[in-house]
């Protein structure tokens, strides 16, 4: 080193370090916010009971439906518990129109969705779907109808099991006309309007989906502490005390089993510290949410999650690019760096480059190379440009993934469970903890660097992918709704 390129970008690294103090500070103001959560509403931290009571044991058995809305894709899927830890699952996945993320109405996103469903109904489950049919136009007694969990993985109110109002949109999604409607409602009308034999019965977050499906399929009896998705979004959920959760009292009409004592709380993590008392706050990280369609909402989110750290580097890029003493791709072809080009566009990055970067070993950085020209059109970046992009890429995605071990560590810490048990047991989903290289590496050297953690309970703490959690987390959910006939009417 070090050419003004290089020292500029380790200039710029610098700003995304993320210290051991400041992660420590991170977990005491995260404990402040949840329990601040747990006691009112309206909060940062938004603490959402999920009326879930129990986590499953892997005996549960049955054919259930279930849809995921919450990212690029909607999935439509069937899955057969087997009751004995194990599931088979049919899916089909087809991405959401820009146009109905944004721009429609809610009528619009919800008669899609139960196209989707009729769609997938005919082709791998037609007979059934025909019988129902038939019966209906003969006027022949009680209808059979599939049990469905409906994972929507927004922030919702949940007035019970199968209702909840949407609180807001995240993620680029933006349907004013939905916020503060039953999204169940909305579905099931959707689903009755085309005449489906559909019933929704559990409105289930991603991460509370996680959760149970880990739950249902991880190894030994140990149950699962916590669902936590690193992907489009982040957020977790996970098993907290009734007792502790004293916002229920002002929650007359809500029914719920308390045998367990237990319920899961959806922590909406992605909006910690949207006050920003504690997070770390670069030039990068105020401009990507000044323009955003949501500023100020959904903070701690936009500087872990996949949706944003591409953004993050792009900014990072670009300021480099037009630093007249540094400079950066001045090989690249005019026409791919003219002002229209990918690397002056808002979301013009995707995070998978990211992943493909931290991943190069290859000689000259060809792989740097080629991942530059498939994701920004740039041709012929230099090694010192593949070097510069690299030492970006890593300190951007080493902070996210230490902020990460910041919820992760808060949990663990709030329930007591490092204290209690030997394992604590976690799932993750998401393209960002399964496919970033090291995600999971950074975040338990943070986890280490927490006091109250340390190295002892680092070791305790077993971290497994829950692979499709939210399809199978939500057909659990449709199948303790489906059988708790109280739950169904919560109002009855
Ligand atoms: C966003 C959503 C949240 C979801 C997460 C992961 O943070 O608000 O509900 O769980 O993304 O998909």
């Amino acid at each position: 080193m070090s050419s003004p390129l290089l020292a500029e970008a380790t200039r710029i690294a610098r700003e995304f370090d993320y210290p051991a103090a400041q992660v420590q500070r991170g977990v005491a103001e995260y404990i402040r916010q949840s329990n601040e959560g747990l006691a009112q509403e309206n909060t940062t931290l938004s603490q959402i009971p999920t009326f879930v009571t129990a986590v499953p044991n892997g005996t549960e058995k049955g054919l259930y439906l279930a849809v995921d809305l919450g990212g690029t894709n909607f999935r439509v899927c069937s899955v057969q518990l087997h009751g004995d830890t194990t599931f088979s699952l049919t899916q089909s996945k087809i991405m959401i129109p820009r146009e109905l993320m944004a721009s429609g109405t809610s009528k619009d996103l919800f008669t899609f969705l139960a196209r989707q469903i009729e769609a997938f109904l005919r082709i791998h489950h037609n007979e059934h779907f025909e019988a129902h049919k038939r019966r209906r136009r003969e006027g022949k007694g009680e209808e059979e109808l599939f049990d469905l969990g409906f994972t929507f993985s927004f922030p919702v109110r949940q007035n019970g099991i199968n209702s909840g109002t949407l609180i807001r949109w995240t993620k680029g999604f933006n349907i004013p006309d939905a916020v503060g409607h039953d999204v169940c409602a909305l579905l099931q009308s959707a689903i009755d309007d085309l005449d489906l034999p559909v019933r929704v019965a559990a409105l289930v977050n991603d991460t509370v989906g996680t959760l149970m499906a880990r739950s249902y399929t991880s190894p030994g009896e140990t149950g699962t502490l916590l669902g936590a998705i690193f992907g489009t979004g982040t957020n977790g959920a996970y098993v907290e005390k009734i007792e502790n959760i004293s916002k229920l009292q002002h929650m007359k009409d809500a029914h719920f089993d308390t045998t367990t004592g237990e319920m899961i709380i959806n922590a909406e993590w992605g909006s910690f510290d949207n006050q920003l008392s504690v997070l770390p706050n670069t030039v990068y990280d105020r401009d990507l949410d000044a323009d955003s369609n949501n500023p100020g909402i959904q903070m701690f989110e936009k500087r872990v999650s996949g949706m944003f750290l591409g953004e993050i580097l792009r900014r990072t890029l670009l300021a480099l690019h037009k630093n007249p003493d540094v400079g950066i791709f001045k090989s690249a072809s005019k026409a791919s760096l003219s002002s229209d080009a990918l690397l002056y566009r808002q979301w013009g990055l995707d995070t998978s480059l990211l992943s493909a970067v931290e991943a190069d070993k290859s000689p000259d950085m060809i792989d740097i190379k080629t991942a530059l020209k498939d994701h920004l059109n740039i041709e012929n970046a230099s090694n010192e440009d593949c070097e510069a992009v690299k030492i970006l890429t890593h300190a951007i995605g080493k902070r996210a993934a230490r902020l990460s071990a910041v919820a992760i560590a808060a949990v663990l810490i709030h329930t007591g469970k490092l204290q209690t048990d030997d394992i604590v047991d976690v799932g993750v989903d998401g393209s960002v903890v399964e496919f970033y290289p090291n995600f999971e590496d950074h975040l338990r050297t943070a986890l280490r660097e927490i006091t109250e953690v340390g190295l002892a309970g680092e070791k305790k703490v077993r971290i497994g992918i829950s692979k499709d959690g939210s399809g199978v987390g939500a057909a659990l959910i449709a199948l303790v709704a489906s059988k708790d006939q109280t739950l169904r009417n919560p109002r009855e």
